[in-house]
């Protein structure tokens, strides 16, 4: 079993001033997943040391397998959620970041503004997504089928 958690990080989301789509999308792509379940959701507001928080707990008490965060990941003011990350991570996997960069390219120009790390702390691995749910649907498609044979290496 592949246990997942999905956080969403978003002011507006937080406080429930718009619909948590991103997430949604998340959770409808994790569950093509062979023998993944969704184990954690929470959506919280751009503030750095609530992601970290999260995101420490979810790997050291819930030790997930799979962390994917949405939002936070560009360039305005509010946007810690590359810096919150890798405050936790242990070791930085930057060919994953690169790769969706790369591969969303192909979608827009505007991909180079997304600032999205990946790495591990423990045995679960984490990966930024941008915000929006158009790239949470074409970063997570691209990195899907790398999934599984990821977090094996983990176990
Ligand atoms: N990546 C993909 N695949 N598709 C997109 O539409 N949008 C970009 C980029 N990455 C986009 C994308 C935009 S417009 C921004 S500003 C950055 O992600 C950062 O988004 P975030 O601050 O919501 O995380």
């Amino acid at each position: 079993m592949i246990t997942v958690g999905v956080l969403t990080i978003s002011d507006g989301a937080a406080k429930g001033e718009r619909q948590d789509v991103s997430g949604e999308n998340i959770r409808a792509l994790v569950a093509q997943l062979p023998d993944a379940v969704v184990s954690a959701g929470a959506i919280i507001p751009d503030e750095k040391e609530q992601i970290s928080a999260t995101l420490c707990e979810w790997c050291d008490e819930k030790r997930l397998n799979l962390i994917l965060t949405t939002g936070g990941t560009g360039l305005a003011p509010r946007d810690v959620t590359p810096e919150a990350t890798k405050v936790v991570l242990e070791r930085e996997a930057p060919g994953i970041a690169e790769a969706l960069r790369a591969a969303s390219l192909q979608y827009t120009p505007m991909a180079m503004l997304s600032r999205g790390v990946a790495g591990v702390r423990g045995r679960t691995l984490i990966i930024n997504l941008p915000g929006s749910p158009k790239a949470v649907k074409e970063c997570l498609e691209y990195v899907l089928p790398v999934l599984p044979h990821a977090i094996n290496l983990l176990i």
